[in-house]
C-alpha cells in the first residue's frame, strides 16, 4: 500500500513538473518576449519601412475608433486632430525612408574608386582619430577597423544620413542635430560616398585581427561600460598607484557618463551581466535593430556585420561567464569519469547479488 502511494506522489510531481517546463514556461516566455526574426544583418530598410507602416495602420484604426465615439458631434475633438496630424507626419516619414533606402541601393551598386576616396576620407578623420574629443556627448569611435566591423550598406547610409540609418531619427529635428550630421555636407554626391566607402573597405584589416574584445570596444565600448572586464567608456581602466589619481579618473568617467546621459536620455547600462539575463537570440536581434525590441529606444542600430555581432556576443560571454572555457574543457573528463564509475558500480552490484540470484 505504502509503496503504491509513493509511486502516485512521484507520478503527480513528475507530471506537473513536465507541464510547467514544456508548456507553461515556454508560453509565458512567448507572451513576455515577442519573437524577433533576424534579417541576417542586411540593412536594406525593410524593417524601417515596415515599422512606419505599422504606426500608420495603428493610427488609422485609432482614427476610426475615435470617429465612432464622436459620431454626432460636428466639431473635431482635439484628440482627433492630433491623430490626423500624426498620420500626415507618419506618411511623410514613410516616403522619406523609402527614398532614403532607394538612394542607398543605388549608391551601393556603384563601383567606388578607393584612390579618390582616400582624399575625401580626411573629412572623416577630422572627427574620428585616436584620442578624439567627445562631441554631442559621445566619442567618435575609431574607424581603423570600420571596413571590417560595419556592413557596406550601413557605411553608405551613415554618410548619407547618420540619424536615419541608425534608426534614431525620431530623436532629432532641425533644432537637435545628430553629432555626425555635418558629414552630409562634406561628402554629399553619390560618387563621393561610394568612393569613401570603397577606400574604407579596401583598407580594412584582415578578419583574424579582429578579436572579440576589439569588436566590442569599437562597436559598443564608447557607450557601454563592462566593469568585470575593467572597461569604462574611456577605455581600459589603468591600475593606479595613488588613490588620488584613481579618483580623478573615476570623475572623468562620471563626467563622460553625465554627457552621454544628456545625449541618449538615459545612461547605457553596464553590459557585464547581460549574457546571463538575456538570451543570445535576444542580444543578437537587439544589436541588429534595437527598435524591434524596445520601440522608441535611444540606442542606435550599430550597423555591424553578422560576423562582428558574433564576436561582440563572444566577448559579452567572456565577461559575464569567466569560467566558461575552463568548464567546457573539464566537462569531457567529468563525463569519462562518470562512465568508468558507472561500469565499476555495475560490476560491484553484480558481485554483491551473485549469491542470491
Ligand atoms: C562632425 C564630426 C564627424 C564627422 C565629420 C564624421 N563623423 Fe562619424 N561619428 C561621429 C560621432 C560623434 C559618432 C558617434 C555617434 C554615436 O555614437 O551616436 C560617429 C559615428 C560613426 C560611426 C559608427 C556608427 C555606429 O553605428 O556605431 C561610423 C561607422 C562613422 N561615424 C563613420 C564616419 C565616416 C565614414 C565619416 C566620413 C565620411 C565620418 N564618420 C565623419 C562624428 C563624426
Ligand atoms: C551610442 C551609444 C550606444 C552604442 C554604440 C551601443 N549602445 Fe547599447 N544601449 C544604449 C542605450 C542608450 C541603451 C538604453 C536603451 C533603453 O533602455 O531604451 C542601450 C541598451 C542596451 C542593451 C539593453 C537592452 C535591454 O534589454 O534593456 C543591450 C543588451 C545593449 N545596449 C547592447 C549593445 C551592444 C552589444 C552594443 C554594440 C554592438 C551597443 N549596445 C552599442 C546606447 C548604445
Amino acid at each position: 500500500m505504502m509503496k503504491n502511494n509513493e509511486t502516485l506522489i512521484l507520478a503527480v510531481i513528475v507530471f506537473f513538473s513536465l507541464v510547467t517546463y514544456f508548456l507553461v514556461e515556454p508560453f509565458a516566455h512567448k507572451v513576455l518576449h515577442k519573437h524577433v526574426d533576424s534579417k541576417d544583418f542586411v540593412y536594406d530598410g525593410t524593417d524601417d519601412i515596415a515599422q512606419v507602416q505599422n504606426t500608420i495602420t495603428k493610427l488609422e484604426s485609432d482614427k476610426t475608433d475615435q470617429e465612432k465615439i464622436q459620431k454626432d458631434e460636428e466639431k473635431e475633438t482635439l484628440r482627433q486632430k492630433n491623430i490626423l496630424e500624426s498620420i500626415v507626419s507618419a506618411k511623410s516619414k514613410l516616403e522619406m525612408k523609402k527614398t532614403f533606402f532607394a538612394d542607398l541601393k543605388r549608391i551601393s551598386s556603384l563601383k567606388g574608386n578607393a584612390t579618390k576616396g582616400k582624399d575625401l576620407y580626411v573629412s572623416c578623420t577630422g572627427c574620428h582619430y585616436d584620442g578624439a574629443e567627445a562631441m554631442g556627448g559621445v566619442f567618435p569611435p575609431t574607424l581603423k577597423n570600420a571596413g571590417l566591423i560595419y556592413d557596406k550598406n550601413y557605411l553608405i547610409g551613415i554618410i548619407k544620413d547618420p540619424a536615419i540609418i541608425s534608426n534614431v531619427d525620431h530623436k532629432f529635428d532641425e533644432m537637435v542635430l545628430h553629432p555626425m550630421d555635418s558629414v552630409k555636407y562634406m561628402v554629399s554626391t553619390d560618387e563621393d560616398i561610394a568612393n569613401v566607402v570603397a577606400y574604407i573597405l579596401e583598407t580594412a584589416p584582415k578578419a583574424e585581427s579582429l578579436t572579440p574584445k576589439i569588436a566590442y570596444e569599437n562597436a559598443c565600448g564608447r557607450c557601454h561600460a563592462l566593469k568585470y572586464e575593467n572597461w569604462t567608456q574611456l577605455g581600459t581602466k589603468p591600475i593606479f598607484k595613488h588613490k588620488k589619481d584613481e579618483l580623478a579618473y573615476d570623475i572623468k568617467v562620471l563626467e563622460y557618463e553625465d554627457a552621454i546621459k544628456v545625449y541618449m536620455g538615459k545612461l547605457p547600462p553596464d553590459l557585464s551581466m547581460y549574457t546571463r539575463s538575456r538570451s543570445q537570440d535576444f542580444l543578437r536581434t537587439f544589436i541588429e535593430n534595437p527598435q524591434n525590441h524596445l520601440a522608441g529606444t535611444a540606442m542606435p542600430r550599430t550597423g555591424v556585420t553578422a560576423d562582428t555581432a558574433e564576436k561582440v556576443l563572444e566577448h559579452l560571454k567572456d565577461a559575464g561567464d569567466t569560467k566558461r572555457h575552463e568548464r567546457e574543457e573539464i566537462a569531457i573528463y567529468v563525463m569519462i569519469y562518470i562512465v568508468i564509475f558507472a561500469i565499476f558500480a555495475f560490476l560491484w552490484k553484480k558481485q554483491v547479488w551473485r549469491d542470491l540470484h
